[in-house]
């Protein structure tokens, strides 16, 4: 049997100039004067332009020409020649055109303004669109450099469960029934069990989709969100830190090394993302609260900070900053007790500049048994479900700290799209579960 050959895309086609060519793809626009037609053809990997010339082309090939119509998807051969005007540098001298599939007149997504609702009812086609594929690359890139980091530093990429049991963050807990055992919960978070993880392997992450029924309606919310957990044995929290400021600078300075084009369709100011080196400001929890209510804000020691907080916050600098030792009533139960102060635990938000907000959420573990315990108890969790993780402190507890990144929060800041609804494929939010 003979093997089919990877079809030609529009991206390989710089390197193709003088010869022939054959591309599939989908009409984006049509114009013809007369005997010359223009025939605009996206693919996902580029822009192209295809002249027909209807004295050099055959009957048919102009009579497909004139079927066309937006989004109907097509084939043209012919010669790439090299023109400076032309999209991507070059354009193709078309003497063959063939139909594919036909497109209905009233497809959806015109060359017009629509509405965001519209748009994500048709988020299915929205895709196509030059804006979304940027932000789609943009995405992939940072999945990549993800990986790249981590695997170049030693880390194990490890899985951690989707059903879980009453295990997780605070509130919003997604629940299905599940056999005999009650409730099952998708996860909010595969931390815990990273934890039980870095006592095998000592340094890993998780790279894995998690979910919050948070009745938030922000644009910031989504209620199925992918995160990056990774948990390091002996670290404490300022390696902790160390590790999120390299980690988010390398992620920044890789989608301006290889995503120049995706940034400029997105129109993103690139001065201010070349700024982000680290290290990152490390602010106290106790002196940015000092520092708001001077700014005017009315947030009182003791509360979690907003988004009007953090954005008060950020506006001072140019790269992220942290905000670390929190009070305890405001944060997660595993988190340690800082020695210095026993009000407060030893973990850090880093917030993204420009208004951004909290992109990451990290913190040194609890280590003490005794301690856990308590915190589990005072915060009346299940005492069943956490008993493995209890065991964790039992045998051979160990210093360890993590972080989580949220990726689509990281995207929008890197992209500086508005919404972090654009920035994952087909987003879920509290009133949106199609398409
Ligand atoms: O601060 P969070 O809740 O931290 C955790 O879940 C820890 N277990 C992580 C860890 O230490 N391993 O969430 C971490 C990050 C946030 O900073 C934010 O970027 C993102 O996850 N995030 C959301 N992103 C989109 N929609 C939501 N509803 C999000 N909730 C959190």
């Amino acid at each position: 049997m003979t093997r089919t050959t990877e079809p030609t895309r529009i991206s390989s086609l710089p390197g193709l100039v003088g010869q022939q060519a054959t591309v599939s793809g989908w009409v984006t626009h049509t114009r013809s004067s007369g005997k010359v037609a223009f025939v605009t053809m996206r693919d996902g990997t580029g822009i192209l332009q295809c002249v027909v010339v209807k004295p050099q082309v055959s009957a048919e090939t102009w009579e497909a020409f004139q079927q066309l119509t937006l989004e109907c998807s097509f084939s043209v051969s012919g010669e790439v020649k090299a023109d400076a005007r032309a999209p991507g540098g070059v354009e193709l001298g078309v003497t063959e055109l063939r139909l594919i599939g036909p497109s209905a007149l009233d497809y959806p997504i015109q060359p017009k303004e629509h509405g965001v609702d519209f748009l994500l009812d048709n988020r299915h086609f929205w895709l196509r669109t030059p804006r979304q594929v940027a932000i789609m690359r943009i995405r992939n890139e940072i999945e990549q450099a993800i990986h790249d980091f981590f695997y170049e530093r030693g880390f194990l990429r490890t899985d951690t469960p989707i059903l879980t049991a009453a295990i997780g963050e605070r509130s919003g807990l997604f629940a299905t029934e599940y056999f005999d055992e009650g409730n099952a919960y998708l996860a909010q978070t595969g931390q815990l069990y990273g934890e039980a993880l870095a006592a095998a392997f000592g340094k890993i992450y998780t790279f894995g989709p998690t979910f919050r029924a948070e009745k938030s309606k922000t644009r910031r919310h989504l209620t199925e969100f992918w995160m990056i957990e990774p948990e390091v044995a002996f670290n404490d929290t300022h390696a902790n830190m160390d590790l999120q400021e390299d980690f988010v600078s390398f992620l920044v300075q890789r989608v301006l090394e290889r995503q120049m084009p995706a940034l400029k369709e997105l129109e993103r100011d690139v001065s201010k993302l070349e700024k982000v080196k680290a290290p990152f400001p490390r602010i106290d929890y106790t002196d940015a609260v000092a520092t708001l209510q001077k700014k005017g804000s009315a947030v009182q020691w003791g509360e979690d900070l907003g988004a009007e907080d953090e954005a008060l916050l950020v506006e001072d600098y140019e790269t992220p900053i942290f905000i670390c030792n929190y009070p305890k009533e405001a944060k997660a139960f595993y988190m340690k007790e800082n020695p210095a102060d026993p009000r407060t635990v030893l973990c850090d938000d880093m917030l993204a500049p420009e208004g951004y907000g909290e992109i990451i959420g990290g913190s040194q573990r609890e280590d003490d048994y005794d301690k856990l315990l308590h915190r589990i108890k005072e915060e009346h969790l299940p005492l069943e479900a956490y008993s493995w993780y209890l065991d964790l402190r039992k045998y051979g507890t160990f210093v360890h700290s993590g972080f989580g990144l949220g990726l689509e929060r990281t995207i929008a800041w890197i992209c500086g799209t508005p919404h972090i609804r654009e920035c994952i494929p087909f987003p879920r939010l509290m009133t949106r579960l199609h398409p």
